[in-house]
């Protein structure tokens, strides 16, 4: 495996980007459009814009034949109106000549046959055809534009998903097996392969079929590793012509089939798609906003500590064509949402997509210049608005956000849990990200900052570190965390934590295991899964109550202390939720699945013992605080998750950044955000 490329500032320009994705190859036969492009774009504040994503027929209509006339006026006139371009290798759609020429550049599924050859990300990413020609052109572009002044970063082909069965990615999975199991044996016991007679004999004839949850989680490790070899492979000829452009591929947020943990090994700045369907007349708004949250949280923490990202692709308008239904978003959430980005640490915020296309697939899908209306429509007047606040933003332009909480996130442990309902369970592939949304909506209702890191992070700059549902622990984690709280940190451990190894295989020592149980000073012995909405009250040592639901846990508390106990059902009278002295710190274990009430419960006495703090105290409910630091100074983000005007005291005089009044207090309208910088 190749190393992780070292992380790469934005290049230097005091500037929050704002712009979207670009298809000028649509329109060249209209003149007039491109011209009002350029025009419209600068009357919307837009500074940054991805270009080429899947531009390759224009680029190389035959074998060969390049040409890159157009794309030289279009970058050049990007220059000249000081823009910056994300410039895009064009493999995220491959031309038909080049399926038609080399069938074997398409996916194979399980089942031996090619996927569709046209339509996009379905290539191989190991057929060696496949590799030439995309070597050649990103060669090519390379040698065009790695020194051109408009060019910001390179953005590696599009959304990198998927699982080949070829001959050619089953030799390279082999590999990956070899190196990390070393031996057959090895390998089949850390698959349990005796079961159901599933000996595996030779290291290339692996059964397809779902029965060795262990293989199947090292074929999704698999395909994470071999899409940031991809990215190392394409991005070779760009670094090599100019070292100092990074490069980013578009991660596609909480994506269930990637850990973005293995891929952003491979970039050098993190770039992220977000689609979320905001609907503020929804009572669920407050935890689409916090699943916002806990995603940028995520991205912020991907290059190893808390960074600067990009927002790469965001719908403007609202219509998603993908969503089951598009309702337009509502005023004041454009704003709100892209706000919120930056309050999360990101340093631009960009759409899918500049100009609606006039034909094909996506020409109903949101943008920012519609089919007709230059700038007198309604989503390109409120993204003007923003692109003029932005510019008032700048001075938050390489902040940084700081936490004192972690939480844990692992697509290992969300693919092992998922994997082990096998082909049986009825709980849906998103159980992990909903418990793991929970734990962090009780920190994000307080206004308190999380990084969202993965298992291998440095857990002691934390006061508080939360483990939702870490079904498999990778080798290693349970030490560290013992370390960690036995040092003084706070962490909390939830049901169905701590159950398997990293090979998917059962601990032997009670569970959780690995050792957990002394720390936690807790043996959880069972779980009732009861019928969806069966509810079971859980009471708290001081008399308050909520309910449980989903999973029920049978929790012995071994030396901890009990904080909350089971008023009915199976597990009456038992602890639900506890509390265990080891060393300096404290572990904290929750046995079941808490409505919001008790989240709250459960967590108000743990954010008191570990002293995490919100950015702001006093606010009213509802506003949410956040706070980048810097060079440039303080800055706070309060932002009105309501539908109603909010009052917020603050506890000094600080400047409104796009005002420059100077405030004791902030009127927030519904849904507003107000930037302060503080004293
Ligand atoms: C993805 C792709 C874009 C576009 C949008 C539509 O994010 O990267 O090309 O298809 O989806 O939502
Ligand atoms: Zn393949």
């Amino acid at each position: 495996m190749n190393p992780v490329r070292p992380p790469a500032p934005l290049r230097p320009r005091a500037t929050l980007l704002h712009g979207a994705d670009y298809n000028p190859d649509q329109w060249l036969e209209y003149p007039e459009v491109l011209e009002e492009d350029f025009r419209l774009m600068r009357e919307a504040g837009c500074n940054t814009f991805s270009v080429g994503i899947f531009s390759w027929s224009r680029c190389e209509p035959s074998p060969g034949d390049y040409q890159f006339d157009w794309l030289d006026r279009i970058m050049d006139r990007m220059a000249a109106e000081d823009f910056y371009v994300n410039l895009a290798t064009p493999s995220g759609a491959l031309p038909l000549w080049l399926t038609k020429n080399h069938p074997e550049c398409v996916r194979m599924n399980p089942d031996g046959r090619r996927a569709v050859d046209a339509g996009r990300h379905n290539f191989c990413r190991n057929a060696p055809a496949l590799r030439q020609h995309v070597r050649a052109i990103n060669t090519e572009l390379a040698r065009r534009y790695a020194r051109h002044p408009a060019l910001a970063m390179w953005h590696v082909s599009n959304e990198l998903q998927g699982e080949c069965h070829c001959p050619h990615c089953a030799e390279k999975f082999s590999q990956w097996l070899r190196a990390r199991h070393g031996s057959l044996d090895a390998l089949n016991h850390a698959y349990w392969s005796d079961f159901w007679s599933h000996r595996i004999a030779s290291w290339t004839d692996l059964p397809r079929d779902y029965v060795l949850d262990g293989l199947l989680l090292d074929r999704k490790r698999f395909a994470s590793d071999d899409m940031a070899d991809y990215v190392d492979f394409e991005a070779e000829p760009l670094v090599a012509a100019n070292p100092e452009v990074p490069i980013v591929t578009n991660l596609m947020g909480l994506h269930p089939q990637i850990s973005y943990h293995r891929l952003a090994r491979a970039v050098s700045l993190v770039a992220d798609d977000q689609y979320p369907q905001f609907d503020a007349e929804s009572p669920d708004f407050p935890r689409q906003l916090a699943r916002s949250a806990l995603t940028h949280d995520l991205m912020r923490c991907l290059k190893g500590e808390s960074r600067p990202w990009l927002l790469m692709e965001s719908d403007p308008e609202g219509r998603v064509l993908w969503r089951n239904y598009a309702k337009l978003k509502r005023p004041g959430l454009h704003h709100l949402q892209m706000l919120q980005t930056i309050a999360h640490g990101a340093d631009g915020v960009m759409y899918f997509q500049w100009r609606k296309s006039r034909g094909a697939a996506e020409k109903d899908h949101g943008a920012v210049v519609g089919h007709y209306g230059g700038n007198r429509g309604r989503v390109f007047n409120e993204v003007a608005a923003l692109g003029a606040r932005l510019q008032k933003l700048s001075a938050v332009r390489d902040t940084r956000v700081e936490a004192d909480t972690a939480l844990v996130f692992d697509w290992d442990a969300w693919w092992a849990y998922n994997l082990a309902r096998g082909n049986f369970g009825s709980q849906t592939p998103n159980t992990y990200v909903d418990v793991a949304l929970e734990h962090y909506f009780a920190l994000w209702q307080r206004g308190i900052s999380v990084d969202v890191v993965p298992p291998h992070a440095d857990l002691s700059r934390y006061k508080l570190v939360l483990c939702p549902m870490l079904y498999a622990l990778r080798d290693g984690f349970a030490e560290r965390l013992a370390a960690y709280v036995h040092a003084g940190g706070h962490a909390v451990l939830s049901a169905y934590s701590g159950f398997n190894d990293e090979h998917a295989l059962w601990f032997r020592d009670g569970c959780p295991g690995a050792g957990l149980g002394k720390v936690f000073g807790v043996w959880l012995e069972e779980i009732d899964q009861p019928r969806p909405h069966e509810r079971v009250t859980v009471r708290f040592t001081d008399g308050s109550e909520a309910q449980a639901a989903d999973f029920i846990g049978h929790l012995h508390a071994e030396g901890a202390t009990v904080l909350a106990t089971h008023v009915n059902g199976l597990f009456v009278g038992q602890p639900c939720a506890t509390r265990h002295t080891h060393g300096r710190g404290t572990a904290w274990f929750l046995a079941s699945r808490l409505d919001e009430a008790g989240q709250r419960l459960f967590y108000d006495p743990i954010i008191a013992a570990s002293g995490a703090a919100p950015a702001l105290t006093n606010l009213p409910s509802g506003v949410i605080a956040r706070r980048r630091t810097g060079e440039n100074g303080r800055f706070v983000f309060l932002m009105n998750s309501t539908a109603e005007t909010r009052v917020c005291p603050l506890p000094a005089e600080h400047t409104d950044l796009e005002t420059g009044e100077h405030l004791t207090s902030v009127r927030l309208a519904p849904f507003a955000v107000h930037v302060l910088r503080e004293p």
